[in-house]
């Protein structure tokens, strides 16, 4: 029986291990198909209905890529703009539709839960593409298999998480996931953005997160940096948002102080938190981390689809 026939992926906690071991095999495997130097038809005849009712580039275009790549197809939208949504479709109904239409659902939604609630009204698997400032699991699947091939191993590793603790859907997972695979977790941020207390008390059951604003008195003891973009669009008022804009700027004179090997990870888009300059360094590892998605969600379809 394939491990994760039918499952559904809304939060990371629900994934074991070794399933998580189990998607980056397969995304090994799939990486030239990503790449477009070998063809597949793995799930042809399969369709995925792509939901997002929030914005997005990456996440949209890479589960898109991945379904077509593997000769499957690909039905949805990119905004609730043009949908019944706008004529007042609850999102069970909505996706109780998507369900006739097709064999697995991604959904990506502002609300946190949205991804559970459409789990429930979902025979088929649904897979959550982040539900407001709730969990992001696709992204940190890709952000594990980026760290484990770029330093061939998580355990053990000094890992910096900086930026919108609070309000990042991407630091929600990660943390949970990186303290079950036992990296040494350092937590930095401005103070009004401090990790939400529920995720540190469930990090804490691994390892003791080190919390601190200031990211000059961390950058030499880390192997990898994860930096994320204030999440301006969930700050109830403007003015908090302002007050934090621009807080950290990775920079070339930031990496001098960092060890030979240590490299920035960054879910993107960026804003400005991660200066152009440093994307020519051997240290940046964005780019790479935005291609991984593509194998890793070949992967993760295949495996709920229950043809890997
Ligand atoms: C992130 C998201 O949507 O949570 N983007 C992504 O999926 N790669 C991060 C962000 O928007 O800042």
């Amino acid at each position: 029986m394939p491990m994760l026939k039918g499952k559904d992926i809304v939060s990371i906690k629900e994934m074991k291990e070794e399933e998580i071991e189990a998607v980056f095999r397969v995304a090994d495997e799939m990486v030239p198909i990503a790449r477009g130097e070998e063809r597949s038809d793995l799930l042809h005849g399969y369709v995925l209905a792509s939901l997002f009712f929030e914005p997005s580039t990456r996440t949209r275009l890479s589960f898109e890529a991945a379904m077509q790549r593997l000769g499957g197809g690909v039905i949805g939208f990119s905004s609730s703009a043009g949908t019944s949504v706008e004529k007042g479709e609850t999102l069970a109904d909505t996706v109780r539709m998507a369900d006739g239409y097709s064999d697995v659902i991604v959904v990506r939604h502002p609300y946190q839960g949205a991804a559970r609630l459409a789990a429930e009204f979902a025979e088929h698997p649904v897979i959550n593409a982040g539900d407001g400032a709730g969990q992001h699991p696709t992204q940190t699947l890709l952000d594990l298999y980026t760290i484990k091939k770029e330093m061939g191993k998580i355990g053990g590793l000094n890992i910096g998480l900086l930026g919108d603790l609070k309000y990042g859907r991407t630091v929600h997972s990660l943390a949970y996931a990186l303290a079950r695979f036992r990296a040494n977790l350092y937590f930095i941020s401005p103070d009004i953005l401090r990790m939400p207390r529920h995720i540190v008390r469930e990090v804490e059951r691994y390892t003791r997160p080190y919390e601190t604003s200031d990211i000059n008195e961390v950058i030499g003891d880390l192997d990898v940096l994860y930096v994320t973009r204030i999440q301006k669009e969930r700050f109830p008022d403007p003015a908090e948002y302002r007050k934090v804009a621009g807080s950290y700027v990775i920079d070339l004179d930031l990496l001098r102080r960092a060890k030979d090997t240590f490299i920035v990870m960054h879910p993107l888009p960026r804003v400005n938190e991660i200066s152009p300059e440093v994307d020519k360094t051997k240290h940046a590892k964005y780019f790479v981390q935005a291609f991984n998605g593509v194998p890793v969600r070949m992967a993760l379809l295949a495996m709920v689809l229950g043809v890997r």
